[in-house]
């Protein structure tokens, strides 16, 4: 009571502003939710690009007050209860102008769905709670320790409010998986570590077979074997390929295909990998030079080899590079394990197929429609959009693509095959495939597409392919673009399906 009556006639005017101002801005935050639709004018949203800005004033403040809240009854941080208010007061102004900010950049329709509409509400909760702490601090300072309580509560809220809003915002600027990017190849390094020592590493296993699947499998797998020639496992190496020449002879390098390929000039016709592809350097061409000779052990241990022998002496030069290159390969299988996982729980989602596209040693993944065909519309289409980078085949014959969805799929950067038959299109959205770089194989048949729009095909850069029949096309078309990409095979056949 005391305190009440010795307030002088300035600071009584302090005190009626900041609860003009508190009024003001708990009014204001308490109707933004319901004027989401307003049209904002251009200077309001420039404001709003301030948002992630002043954002970080508000989160040190109140995180500051709750810690001076934990730590006041420590002797050493004592003085500072004294600066509580202060705090209280300016981070009640800056959450309300942050919060104002952050609707003002919503409105401007930048950014919308689930996670900004959480952050958003987060948000609010925090300026709200904030504002309804510093009330009650300066209520109990003022007038009755009852408001202590209240007080405590609300602070909390709007700290672990703040904590979910801030995750939110960071996922919706930086991507979902921001925090998280990282752990698989973290964890990866882990395994790794733990996993076998040098002196228990296979020589052809750990060693040996890293650099072929490194440097010579892409084409010499399951899937695609040139030259007949299958370098998977042992026991391929040694059968060899087309040349019926043996591709491993333990002990005679002469007689190993695998070896003379390998050892031939840069410019030789037959040398491996073809030109174009990173060749074996130095070390390893002498590691598998004198594996060859040393009678290109299978199951021996690295640790079992003498040092003093030729094939000691080069394992030795290879080491760091190999469990390198061991470790990469682990990594890289694991994120493709992964991907794979993801891709095919979403496909299920969407009731479509997913699966490795064999051509592209399933680097790549291929989607197909189930059968009978679930509706699949552009909607459910946009739904791969996180993934479109890793489809180098897609057949979407019947769905319910239409030529709007085409400007997605002009989104599949690696795409090689496009089946579209049967589906609703006219040929309207075929220009946003154009930039499809590696686009070789074009099915349209069944569709609507015409004469003026099938034109667009001459400006695909790589297309090898396009099938059209049952379609508006004339002979005359067809004509038309053999004379300007006599590179390009137009089909009037129905085509392949996948
Ligand atoms: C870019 C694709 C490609 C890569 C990578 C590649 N090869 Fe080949 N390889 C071919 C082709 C194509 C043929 C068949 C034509 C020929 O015989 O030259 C072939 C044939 C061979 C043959 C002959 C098989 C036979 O019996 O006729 C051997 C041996 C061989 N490769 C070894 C290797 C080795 C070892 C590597 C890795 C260092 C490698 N290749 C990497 C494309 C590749």
């Amino acid at each position: 009571m005391e305190k009440t009556r010795l307030l002088t006639g300035r600071k009584k005017k302090i005190v009626r502003l900041f609860i003009i101002l508190f009024a003001l801005s708990l009014m204001i935050l308490s109707i933004l939710p319901l004027i989401k639709t307003w049209e904002f004018p251009a200077l309001f949203l420039l404001l709003g690009r301030f948002h992630p800005l002043i954002l970080h004033f508000p989160i040190v403040l109140i995180i500051a007050v709750f810690g001076i809240e934990l730590l006041k009854n420590f002797d050493r941080f004592k003085p500072m209860a004294s600066a509580r208010l202060v705090l209280l007061i300016m981070a009640s102004i800056s959450s309300t102008i942050t919060t104002i900010a952050g609707f003002l950049l919503f409105a401007s329709g930048d950014y919308s769905g689930e996670l900004i509409n959480n952050h958003f509400w987060g948000g609010l909760i925090t300026g709200i709670g904030i504002l309804l702490a510093t009330l009650f601090f300066y209520l109990r300072q003022r007038f009755s320790i009852q408001y202590q309580l209240p007080y405590f509560i609300t602070l909390a809220i709007c700290n672990i409010s703040l904590a979910y809003t801030s995750h939110m915002g960071g996922m919706a600027t930086h991507g979902q998986d921001f925090l998280t990017e990282y752990i698989p190849e973290v964890m990866s390094s882990f395994k790794l570590i733990e996993q076998k020592s040098p002196e228990e590493m296979l020589i052809y296993s750990d060693m040996v077979a890293p650099i072929l699947e490194a440097k010579c499998l892409s084409c010499h797998n399951e899937n695609k074997s040139k030259g007949d020639f299958l370098m998977t496992s042992y026991e391929q190496l040694l059968s060899g390929g087309k040349s019926e020449k043996a591709g491993l002879t333990p002990g005679d390098v002469e007689k190993s295909e695998l070896f003379q390929r390998i050892n031939l000039p840069a410019d030789h016709d037959d040398r491996m990998p073809p030109a174009g592809k990173t060749p074996l350097n130095d070390n390893e061409l002498a590691l598998i030079k004198s594996w060859i000779s040393s009678g290109a052990p299978e199951k021996t241990k690295l640790g079992e080899i003498e040092s003093e022998t030729e094939l000691g002496k080069v394992v030795q030069q290879n080491m760091d590079e190999v469990v390198r290159l061991n470790r990469q390969l682990a990594i890289r299988k694991m994120e493709k394990e992964e991907l794979k996982k993801e891709l095919q729980e979403l496909g299920k989602k969407l009731d479509i197929f997913i699966e490795e596209d064999p051509d592209e040693e399933g680097n790549l993944f291929a989607i197909s429609m189930n059968f009978p065909p679930a509706p699949f519309t552009n909607e459910q289409f946009q739904k791969l959009s996180p993934y479109f980078d890793n489809f180098s085949k897609a057949s979407l014959v019947s769905s319910d693509i239409d030529d709007n969805g085409l400007y997605y799929i002009g989104k599949m950067t690696n795409l090689k095959k496009l089946y579209l038959q049967k589906t609703g299109i006219n040929g309207s959205g075929l220009i946003h495939l154009k930039k499809l770089k590696s686009l070789q194989i074009l099915n349209l048949s069944h569709t609507n597409v015409d004469d003026a729009q099938a034109l667009t095909l001459i400006q695909f850069p790589s297309l090898k392919k396009v099938y059209l029949f049952d379609t508006n096309n004339s002979k005359n078309l067809v004509e038309a673009i053999n004379k300007h990409q006599p590179d390009m095979d137009v089909i009037l056949e129905e085509g392949p399906f996948y």
